[in-house]
């Protein structure tokens, strides 16, 4: 899909479609006043007639409106005021979107950008169509011979305000594209089935992003884990067929001497529980337990792309949690790279075993700041449920930047506290610490377990067991949070 930005009077377009806005009281947007204008009232006399009732995303496609040049003209709906919040603004894009997306019209003039979004400015406004676009045009690649048809919008034209500036909007625009193109990709890798999608797989692909975009790219293999001592992520691998891989990569977009930002993303390929086995209903899902690995790469590959002035490294923990005659036990005592030893009570506790040692590893790399994101709790899905990740860290400014890094892309987050009260469940009377608390707060005790490996590191963690995929019908790997991530650091670029 391609974008290009234009300041253009919309009746001359000879794209196939021009999108416009519409209000309940049938009140036009500019470039919609401008059609009707061209059209001597045509537009006008379908309100009049109630062809559209104008609510928050209805839509109208005409087809051969008098006077413009593109055969057809959608119509999309804006509800009471021309003027929309935030939430309105981004489900009537997205309806526009869906309307052209299944009905063979290959481009498209989006004059969308000129309607008013309280509290948010242009850039914003074109951010979103840009983003809106890509998610409505994604596909999830079929292990079939058989793919979706191909039909969707290849060329979008954005029409601007006249008073535009265009050199700043087309940066805001190839930076969207690069963000999309990230959220594909940990899309793709999420939806991909966990036989084909094992830590291998990752590592192959993690070396291919590399050569793509001239990264530093390392794999630890088993062997090299075992002499540094990484005995916590050891103990959640040793029950799978499939070799662990830890992965690094590095991008340098500033000088060699600026301290790096760390992402650490969970890549379980496969969370059966282990020893713990999960109960069989929905347990396919567990492929998505490394939609945290994928949106670190995802990450990487947009900053690649967008050459931001920063130092990013990534770390990638990945191994598959399997129940075999090799698996690790309830009870079973293991050293952490760090030297602290865990209890594991629960071997589906796994993904604070992996991070901790991943964590531990990242010191190396003197970050400036470390993030890490997994899917981690269930428990982070019944405390904030499908729309925020949930957000911990060990310094308030951070978890202020981030959260509005999220809110401003709405890949939100919401705070949630690292209280001393909560680590008082990690207690083990056989080792340093153990892998769970009891149920009550178990998000919050799970980033609890993560603070223990950070204390020298500002340190931030996403729970992102309730936004990285959908369930049910739209089942599927959402791309979350590459957008917070990428949105974090662009502001950190300056
Ligand atoms: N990958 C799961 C978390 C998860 C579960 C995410 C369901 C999304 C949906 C994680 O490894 C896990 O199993 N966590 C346990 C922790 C418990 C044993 C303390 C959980 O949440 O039940
Ligand atoms: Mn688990
Ligand atoms: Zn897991």
């Amino acid at each position: 899909m391609e974008f290009s930005i234009k300041a253009q009077s919309p009746e001359k377009s000879r794209t196939h479609c021009v999108v416009i806005a519409v209000n309940e009281a049938q009140q036009l947007s500019p470039s919609a006043q401008v059609l009707n204008d061209a059209s001597a009232a045509y537009l006008v006399k379908l309100l009049r007639q109630g062809d559209l009732s104008g609510k928050v995303g209805k839509t109208l496609l005409v087809h051969n409106v008098p006077g413009v040049a593109a055969p057809r003209v959608l119509l999309v709906g804006t509800g009471k005021e021309l003027t929309v919040n935030e939430r309105d603004y981004r489900s009537l894009v997205r309806a526009a979107l869906r309307a052209l997306d299944g009905s063979g019209i290959a481009d498209a003039l989006l004059c969308l950008a000129e309607l008013d979004v309280t509290g948010r400015d242009l850039e914003w406004r074109v951010e979103q169509l840009v983003t809106i676009a890509r998610d409505v045009r994604y596909r999830i690649t079929r292990v079939s011979d058989k793919q979706d048809p191909a039909y969707g919008v290849k060329t979008i034209t954005l029409s601007l305000p006249a008073k535009a500036n265009l050199a700043k909007i087309k940066t805001v625009v190839a930076n969207a594209e690069a963000v999309a193109n990230g959220t594909d990709l940990t899309r793709d890798l999420g939806n991909m089935p966990p036989n084909l999608c094992t830590p291998s797989y990752l590592a192959k692909q993690a070396r291919a992003l590399g050569k793509e975009w001239k990264l530093e790219v390392d794999v630890l293999e088993e062997a090299d884990m075992k002499k540094l001592g990484m005995g916590s992520l050891l103990a959640v691998s040793s029950g799978s067929r499939q070799a662990p891989k830890l992965i690094v990569m590095h991008y340098t977009g500033a000088p060699k001497t600026k301290k790096p930002i760390v992402l650490v993303g969970k890549g379980i390929t496969f969370d059966t529980g282990g020893i713990s086995l999960k109960p069989a209903p929905e347990m396919d899902e567990m492929k998505f337990d490394m939609c945290g690995a994928a949106s670190v790469l995802g990450t990487m590959r947009a900053v690649a792309e967008m050459k931001l002035a920063i130092n990013l490294t990534i770390v990638v923990p990945t191994c598959e949690n399997m129940p075999d005659g090799n698996a690790t036990r309830p009870g079973d005592i293991v050293r952490s790279l760090s030297g602290q030893t865990i209890e594991i009570l629960n071997t589906d506790a796994e993904g604070r075993l992996i991070l901790c040692d991943a964590l531990t590893y990242s010191e190396r790399f003197k970050p400036d700041t470390i993030i890490d994101v997994a899917t981690l709790t269930g428990a982070c899905v019944i405390a904030l449920g499908n729309e925020a990740a949930g957000l911990f860290a060990n310094d308030d400014a951070l978890s202020s930047e981030l959260k509005a890094a999220g809110d401003y892309t709405f890949d939100r987050a919401w705070p949630m506290p690292l209280w001393e009260e909560y680590h008082e469940g990690l207690k083990s009377n056989f080792a340093d610490v153990g892998n769970v608390a009891g149920r009550a707060g178990g998000s919050i005790t799970a980033a609890c377990f993560l603070s223990r490996f950070t204390k020298n590191m500002r340190w931030a963690h996403l729970d992102i067991a309730g936004v990285a995929w959908k369930s049910g019908k739209e089942k599927g790997a959402t791309g979350r949070p590459v957008s917070l991530f990428c949105r974090y650091l662009i502001t950190r670029a300056g």
